[in-house]
């Protein structure tokens, strides 16, 4: 497992229930099987991340196959660019698990085990209860408890990171995978709360120290019943605008047909 202390930073072996470094900072195993590598001391509030409720409506909204399309897209991408020698992939800010799982059956292909990582507690406790083959751990994207050159795939789906922390634990050829919104993402839910709908801004996806080798977009219109259509909005930080109107009308409604629209880009460590 290629864990380093958040403390000191030495490499983490496992013991029966817990990960412990030479300096014996000890950080046990939670009952559902992920570990929290999180002090106290880099949480920049009590409860960071998606709150259990965002988690919940986020697994709903998953569940019922609506970014599935996109996660077929990504696992494409990754079969094909994972090296057959991997030993590592690692989902950042992975939420309830929905993607890591598909990326876990194809590392496990290549005999390699897949990491998820998200600053949320709720959202790993969640996922480590239905996915017991990834190993879970809660901590920041802005500061990776892996070792330096010890991750072969990473992928990064609507979450933040560190661009540093990147080149630091991806190998040299490693692949990163990122997905972010594309121009017309989510239009539709965005025109109920802006009375000016802006396009997302175009996303180069370039990140320092790596090439871009490969660039796609993925759109497609949903078709949600009312609950669907809450369950989106409650996962999305436009829920905070959302006046009661928009509550009401999204709970009424029969079909709520609205836009996604996926920038993905597949870059590769510089050697
Ligand atoms: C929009 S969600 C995407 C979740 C998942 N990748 C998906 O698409 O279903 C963003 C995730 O990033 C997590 N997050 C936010 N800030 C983070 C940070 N500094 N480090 C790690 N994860 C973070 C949130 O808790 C949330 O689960
Ligand atoms: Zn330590």
């Amino acid at each position: 497992m290629p864990f380093s202390c958040p403390l000191c930073h030495a490499p983490l072996s496992r013991r029966e229930k817990s990960f412990v470094c030479p300096q014996r900072h000890q950080f046990d195993l939670a009952k559902e099987g992920y570990v929290n590598l999180l002090p106290v001391q880099h949480k920049r509030s009590r409860d960071p991340g998606d709150s259990a409720e965002m988690m919940n409506a986020r697994r709903a909204f998953l569940d019922a196959g609506h970014y599935q399309p996109l996660r077929d897209m990504i696992t494409d991408i990754l079969q094909v660019r994972l090296s057959t020698q991997a030993t590592a992939v690692l989902d950042i800010g992975c939420g309830e698990g929905y993607y890591t799982q598909a990326f876990a059956d194809i590392a496990q292909q290549h005999g390699a085990q897949t990491l998820g990582l998200d600053v949320s507690k709720a959202a790993i406790r969640a996922a480590a209860k239905r996915y017991p083959q990834v190993m879970f751990c809660v901590a920041s994207s802005h500061r990776l408890p892996f070792e330096d050159c010890s991750i072969d795939g990473l992928i990064r789906i609507y979450a933040p990171c560190k661009a540093e922390e990147l080149v630091r634990v991806v190998k040299p050829e490693g692949v990163v995978i990122t997905v972010a919104p594309g121009p017309r993402h989510l239009m539709e839910l965005k025109g109920l709360i802006y009375d000016d709908v802006q396009l997302h801004p175009e996303n180069s996806g370039e990140i320092a120290g790596f090439n871009v080798e490969e660039k796609q977009s993925l759109a497609y219109e949903m078709a949600l019943s009312g609950p669907e259509a809450i369950a989106l909005l409650q996962m999305t930080p436009f829920a905070w605008r959302a006046k009661p109107e928009v509550w009401e009308k999204l709970t009424a409604t029969d079909e709520f047909r609205c836009q996604t629209d996926f920038s993905i880009h597949c870059l590769q460590r510089e050697s």
